[in-house]
């Protein structure tokens, strides 16, 4: 998730969500072969055999519309070991669209198999190949069309966001078309799309009839999200999220002290602002922390904050 899921995020929350695999946020290719410094700044988890510390694959996203160029990247980027190259058809960003990049392409299933076969052709089997897809752009009457020229260029599986382009992050996710796309294509089909809760897990398979599923922003939510649909499918009780706020703060503080380190102080706070707005769904203590930084720029003063909050958990100091 572009500006959100950078490579310290992923670290921290695949350490606890039994994840299968992640994807980094996109890396956008417009006319040129990008050097490999652009991979390694989108999945730094490359110099590591491709895995988060955790030991989850992680695969790199391309965004673009060029076909040859696309291929070119990928066919570099194989070179690099990725756990897999997703293509994004998915991004609804204005400036995005505008270059021709992301969700717009689902008007233009000739296109979308073209890239396909070319990046598919330039991979050569080399690493996985993934594509993500909304529902079309401004209406469903392409979304069929679209996942098949996606599948039958060479894409091995396809991520459906059930959601257009003009949906933006709106709810509802219309999850049935997600079993739609998976009864014209031959390849395996994921759902994504507004998936929050266990709940939320069980109504998107019941009317996808997919039980796979990729998380978003739920994964954020709530980081045990993916433990507590796994728990469940094992016949474990599930508990609520909220209880969990003890085990969320470590996480919380691994996050900070690693963008500390690695960020500018001024880029620092809004990176942990992000994913406080997506914790204070489920979780009230977070909820409180968020309205006590929201107006916080200085990350020395967010650092006080966070080292109150490991010292109320009795956990090491952040910073
Ligand atoms: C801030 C933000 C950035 C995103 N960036 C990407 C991205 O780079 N690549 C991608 O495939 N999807 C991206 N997405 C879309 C999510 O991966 C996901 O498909 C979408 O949010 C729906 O799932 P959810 O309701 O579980 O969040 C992004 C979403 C958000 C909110």
């Amino acid at each position: 998730m572009e500006g959100m899921l950078d490579s310290r995020l992923r670290e921290v929350i695949t350490r606890v969500g039994t994840y299968d695999w992640c994807v980094t946020e996109f890396v956008r290719v417009t006319n040129q072969r990008l050097p490999s410094r652009c991979f390694m700044r989108a999945a730094p988890e490359l110099a590591h055999g491709a895995q988060t510390v955790a030991g989850t694959p992680v695969r790199v996203q391309l965004l673009g519309s060029d076909p040859a160029c696309l291929a070119a990247n990928a066919a570099f980027l194989a070179t690099l070991k990725p756990a897999g190259i997703d293509l994004n058809f998915g991004c609804p960003a204005p400036q995005v669209n505008r270059h021709r990049g992301g969700a717009v392409l689902l008007n233009e299933p000739e296109l979308l198999h073209t890239i396909a076969r070319e990046v598919s052709a330039a991979i050569a089997g080399r690493v996985a190949f993934t594509a993500k897809m909304r529902l079309g752009v401004s209406d469903t009457a392409k979304a069929l069309e679209a996942a098949q020229s996606l599948a039958e260029g060479g894409a091995q599986l396809l991520v459906v966001h059930a959601r257009t382009k003009a949906d933006g992050y709106r709810p509802p996710a219309y999850w049935e078309w997600v079993g739609r796309v998976a009864e014209v294509v031959q390849v395996p089909v994921v759902a994504n799309g507004e998936i929050w809760t266990l709940q939320d897990y069980l109504r998107c398979r019941a009317q996808s009839g997919r039980s796979d599923v990729m998380l978003g922003r739920g994964a954020l939510a709530d980081p045990f999200l993916a433990q507590r649909i796994r728990d469940h499918l094992a016949g474990a009780t599930a508990r609520p999220p909220g209880g969990d706020w003890p085990r969320v703060v470590p996480l919380l503080l691994a996050y900070w002290q690693a963008v500390r380190r690695e960020l500018e102080p001024r880029h620092a706070p809004g990176r942990l602002k992000q994913w406080l707005n997506l914790l204070q769904r489920h979780y009230l203590p977070a909820a409180v922390l968020f309205r006590q930084i929201r107006a916080l720029a200085d990350a020395g003063e967010i650092d006080g904050h966070l080292a109150a909050l490991a010292r109320a958990h009795a956990l090491a100091q952040p910073v």
